[in-house]
């Protein structure tokens, strides 16, 4: 029998559980992740006013509850602490890595460490409950806030920031970040682009939510629209539409609303300046097409102001001990899955999701990019077969100390949620700490 330890319990873990369920009749998978909660970022970055994604935990769901499959939570590999790779190894036959990227990147310009100046990793994983998060007084005192980049984690952000309670509360968001969304004064919000709108990395269904939200103006500045080269005609479905709903939010007259989104295009930042030992703005080279897809700087200059500045400019891998790591992408190199060592695919080791291919992509796309790596995986077993393997891992993790959260033990953290959510007025309320979390496992 072949047994398989899948790292990380996200969209890409539980897609390579699935594939190999169903590809090999003999195959047994534990998927081990460091938290004692299933589901990667649907838990803990799809944004929780989007219930119908947050839903596909349900289908997860089903591939961690198949017979062959076990989630062992709480494990981390590598790391302080952490169950070393080297010994992960030697207990199953085959590890796949699927740890995803859970750190930001940097913009590297000055003041980017200033206190009001987050990633947008930090505020998701706080709006999201995860358990590492620091409630870091985000929004207090905050009127206007600046969102560095055009993705969907942008989109997502400037969302929040304006969203209200009557929104909001239906929602498993937590408690504490529930009460400081609602209760702050936040009136303006400027999501700014480098680049032009026709390279904005957002996808339409998205930014179009942005026009719906209830007592939210959005604007686009005519003239930021005016200096984008591209021909609508030629452009990509996405990149047209795009451009189709930015246009009909251009220079429309105020609404009068409570909140208003500006969206600004062709702005680099070069620094974040500070007031009073805090954020107090960002200052942005103007910059221009440079008839490539990319831009120059103009050296003319505008400072924006701000008491916040989220940084979404995307998330970066991290590298595990033991593991090779290419810190110029921020993956684990490898081919077609198979982790390559020294320019040679090494038999037993894989990766697939976005430790695999860099931190793009919608969930969906990772279940093509398991199977790659199932196919692999299954290519190599009769060698893999070869090596001896304790009957059950899991006697050998608590000889080293740990002991695995079962499933049992998430499905007593869904309980206290739930109660949680009752004794609230509210749904499911998320767990926000480790205590809780553990405390609720625990008491499976
Ligand atoms: C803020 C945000 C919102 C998004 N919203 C959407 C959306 O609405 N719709 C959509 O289709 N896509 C969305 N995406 C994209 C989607 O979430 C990703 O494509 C997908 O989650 C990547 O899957 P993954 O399994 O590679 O990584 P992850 O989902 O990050 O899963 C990695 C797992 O590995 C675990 N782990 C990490 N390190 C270790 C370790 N050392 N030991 C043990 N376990 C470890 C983590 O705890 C985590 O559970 C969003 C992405 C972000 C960042
Ligand atoms: N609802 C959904 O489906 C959903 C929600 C959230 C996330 N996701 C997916 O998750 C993935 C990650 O999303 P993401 O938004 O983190 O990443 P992303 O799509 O790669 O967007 C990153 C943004 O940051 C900008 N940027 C990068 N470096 C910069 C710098 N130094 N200065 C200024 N701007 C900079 C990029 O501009 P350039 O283009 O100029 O580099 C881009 O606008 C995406 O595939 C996304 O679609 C999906």
């Amino acid at each position: 029998m072949l047994r398989v330890a899948v790292v990380g319990s996200g969209p890409s873990g539980c897609y390579t559980a699935q594939s190999l369920v169903q590809q090999d009749p003999d195959v047994c998978v534990d998927v081990l992740d460091r938290l004692p909660c299933p589901y990667g970022l649907v838990r803990y970055g799809v944004a929780p006013d989007h219930e119908k994604i947050k839903s596909l935990q349900g289908s997860l769901r089903t591939v961690l509850e198949h017979e062959r499959v076990r989630f062992l939570g709480g494990v981390r590999v590598g790391g302080p602490g952490g169950l070393p790779v080297e010994r992960l190894r030697e207990l199953y036959h085959a590890v796949v890595y699927c740890m995803g990227a859970a750190t930001d990147r940097r913009l590297g310009i000055p003041g980017e460490e200033l206190p009001g100046s987050w990633s947008a990793t930090d505020f998701v994983a706080w709006y999201s409950a995860h358990p590492d998060a620091a409630d870091a007084g985000f929004l207090r005192g905050v009127r206007s806030a600046v969102v560095i980049g055009v993705g969907n984690v942008a989109v997502d952000v400037t969302r929040m920031l304006v969203r209200g309670a009557a929104e909001l509360r239906p929602t498993d968001i937590p408690q504490a970040a529930l009460d400081t969304l609602t209760a702050s004064g936040i009136t303006d919000v400027r999501m700014v682009g480098r680049r032009g709108p026709s390279q904005a990395r957002f996808t339409t269904k998205e930014l179009r939510e942005l026009g719906g939200l209830p007592g939210t103006e959005v604007t686009v500045d005519p003239a930021d629209l005016a200096l984008d080269p591209a021909d609508p005609g030629a452009l990509p479905t996405v990149q047209r539409r795009n451009l189709e709903v930015l246009r009909g939010w251009a220079g429309l007259p105020s609404a009068d609303a409570a909140r208003r989104i500006v969206l600004r295009f062709f702005l680099r930042p070069v620094e974040v300046l500070a007031d009073g030992g805090r954020v107090g703005a960002v200052r942005f080279e103007r910059t221009a097409p440079d008839g490539h897809g990319g831009v120059t700087g103009t050296g003319r200059f505008e400072d924006v102001p701000a008491q916040v500045v989220l940084r979404s400019v995307g998330y970066r891998g991290v590298p595990l001990d033991g593991l090779p790591f290419d810190s110029a992408t921020g993956t684990v190199p490898n081919a077609a899955g198979r982790v390559v060592r020294e320019g040679v695919p090494s038999p037993g080791e894989y990766v697939a999701g976005w430790i695999k291919r860099g931190p793009t992509g919608v969930i969906g796309t990772n279940r093509p990019c398991a199977k790659e790596t199932v196919a692999a995986l299954l290519a190599d077993a009769p060698a893999l077969l070869v090596k001896r393997v304790p009957a059950d891992p899991v006697v050998a993790l608590r000889a080293a100390g740990v002991e695995p959260v079962p499933w049992a033990g998430w499905l007593a953290i869904e309980r206290a949620e739930a109660e949680l959510g009752a004794r609230l007025g509210r749904s499911v309320v998320k767990l926000a700490d480790w205590d809780a979390l553990l405390t609720a496992a625990r008491s499976a």
